[in-house]
């Protein structure tokens, strides 16, 4: 198995990427492959469909694509703006969306979010789902909202929290098993 795993923020001190990072290094002690992206690799400009049409698709979104084609699965942290994810973020699935043929289509995917807010992002990751099964993602039904985020991780980067650490590997576990059901 292999997994394409980032986290939707760009800040230096990111408590997505440490989220993300955790999940990349359980995975991999599972014996799964992962390829670990940031962010700005996939920076691109604000959809324009001129720019889809005349151009064709940028090449940062070719990349996503290539690099989740090559995986079984995407895990994606993402922070929570507004009650919602980022702009960014839908923006990099509406250009994947002008990547034909589609070769994502029935790649799953495994939500996550780490917000310092009180709930974990939760209705961030309720809208994120939509998308992405709009471009044919088999998205994994349970997710990982991490409330208080900034007080969430020990010092190894660990989830400070024992019962919480445990939920998050049973979770990475049990979507394992979902994708390798599905793919
Ligand atoms: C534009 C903006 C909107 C935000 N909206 C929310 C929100 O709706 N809910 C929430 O819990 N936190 C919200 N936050 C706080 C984020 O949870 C916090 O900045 C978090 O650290 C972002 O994730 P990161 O550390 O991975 O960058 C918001 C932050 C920004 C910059």
């Amino acid at each position: 198995m292999k997994f394409l795993i980032f986290a939707a923020s760009h800040r230096k001190e990111s408590y997505n990427r440490r989220l993300a990072k955790l999940a990349a290094a359980h995975m991999k002690s599972q014996g799964a492959r992962v390829d670990f992206a940031e962010y700005a690799e996939f920076d691109l400009p604000v959809y324009n469909d001129e720019i889809a049409v005349s151009g064709g698709v940028p090449e940062a979104a070719l990349c996503f694509a290539e690099r989740a084609a090559k995986c079984d699965g995407i895990i994606l942290a993402s922070p929570e703006y507004n009650w919602s994810y980022p702009g960014s973020l839908k923006n990099i699935i509406d250009w994947t969306s002008r990547v034909k043929p589609n070769r994502l289509a029935g790649k799953t995917a495994l939500l996550m979010s780490a917000t310092t807010g009180g709930r974990g992002g939760i209705t961030g990751l309720a809208h994120l789902k939509t998308p992405l099964e709009a471009i044919s993602f088999f998205v994994f039904p349970r997710v990982f909202p991490l409330p208080h985020a900034d007080t969430a991780f020990d010092g190894k980067g660990a989830l400070a929290d024992a019962q919480k650490q445990q939920l998050f590997t049973g979770l990475l576990n049990g979507y394992t098993d979902f994708t390798r059901k599905l793919v």
